[in-house]
């Protein structure tokens, strides 16, 4: 059998142990070929690749970011591009491809898989939001980075009797938010999926200070908005790709409270620092088991499916089910954090 590989959208820890355990699999045990595409589906469009053997994987399993280079394509010009992917795969002799990527790659995937393309998705992002998965990989490294920053914040907050608002990512999801607020016992939680309300916000962390307390740390996901109404809000453009650009929720967070509270109160922005480097061993064993059983589901014939963690089984679902929505944070998780808002 031959397979393609590609890794598409933004970057996340774990992808190189994917196609570490796609290689592995795939070569050592059935034999079969396989080939990497460059830079997600650029590379497939483009017909733009290099084999991949053991040697070309050897020693990636604990790498952050993606030997094989990620970008993200604008959606019409992969509609435009299907003949041409079709024909990269078709001389090729590819049996199958296995694009590892978040919700716009899966989406991408699905309508490949619908042009006839044999497919198996594997799903990935920081962010966790993809549905139809418990868990992506990604997030366990995500969530460690914020709650370290989180942890070493809280003393340089209480030093100087400040408020510090630690925006971290999460386009439209707040779990990254929910997960490191709760892992270092941050004072309140703004997520997406909840406009807050500045007056209650600002009562929260001003109770803190009428308590005796010396400092306070908000957490928010970059994806958060005021509740209509409810303070002045500056939103971003949206790029290229039809993403918002966020205008710094952190920024604006901060200055409004400095102002109502009249505490110093600094932004945070954690960035990119929560997609790089190396994954977790939670991260590294969820990647390696989605490379094994998608190459499992090549060989069966089973396309038009992304793998996914059900408890503790690898299982495949359709990628129309996989894309149709996002695994947004539900209420009663909220419940069980005091402090959310
Ligand atoms: O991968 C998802 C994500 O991490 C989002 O949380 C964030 O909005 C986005 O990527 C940032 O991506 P870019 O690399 O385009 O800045």
């Amino acid at each position: 059998m031959r397979i393609g590989v590609l890794t598409s959208g933004g970057d996340c820890p774990g992808l190189n142990a994917v196609i570490r355990s796609v290689v592995h699999r795939a070569v050592v045990d059935h034999g079969d070929e396989v080939i990497g595409f460059h830079d997600g589906w650029k590379g497939l469009l483009e017909g733009d690749h290099r084999t991949l053997d053991l040697d070309a994987v050897a020693g990636i399993l604990a790498t952050g970011g993606t030997i094989l280079g990620s970008s993200r394509v604008q959606p019409a010009q992969l509609r435009d591009g299907v003949e041409r992917a079709k024909g990269h795969v078709a001389d090729l002799g590819l049996d199958a491809v296995i694009p590892i990527g978040g919700e716009g790659t899966l989406k991408a995937a699905r309508l490949l898989s619908d042009a006839g393309l044999p497919i198996v998705g594997v799903p990935k992002t920081i962010d966790n939001d993809i549905a139809s998965t418990d868990v992506t990989f990604g997030f366990d490294t995500a969530v460690g980075v914020a709650t370290e920053a989180l942890d070493r914040l809280k003393t340089t907050a209480e030093s100087h009797q400040r408020v510090l608002i630690v925006e971290v990512m999460g386009r439209h999801t707040g779990w990254i938010a929910l997960h490191s607020g709760m892992a270092a016992g941050a004072h309140a939680i703004v997520v997406p999926e909840r406009p807050f309300d500045i007056d209650e916000l600002t009562e929260v962390v001003g109770r803190r200070f009428e308590a005796g307390k010396r400092f306070a740390i908000v957490v928010v996901a970059e994806g958060a908005k005021p509740r209509e109404g409810s303070m002045a809000f500056e939103t971003g453009a949206t790029d290229v790709y039809g993403h918002e650009r966020f205008a710094g929720v952190a920024r604006q967070l901060s200055d409004e409270l400095e102002r109502r509270l009249g505490k110093e109160a600094r932004p945070v922005i954690l960035g990119h620092v929560q997609r790089g480097g190396t994954p977790t061993a939670y991260d590294r064993v969820l990647a390696t088991r989605f490379g094994w059983h998608a190459v499992e589901a090549a060989h069966r014939g089973d396309f038009g499916k992304m793998t996914a963690l059900r408890g503790t089984d690898i299982t495949l679902v359709p990628l129309a089910e996989a894309v149709e929505r996002l695994k947004t944070v539900p209420q009663e998780r909220y419940t069980e954090v005091e402090c959310v808002l």
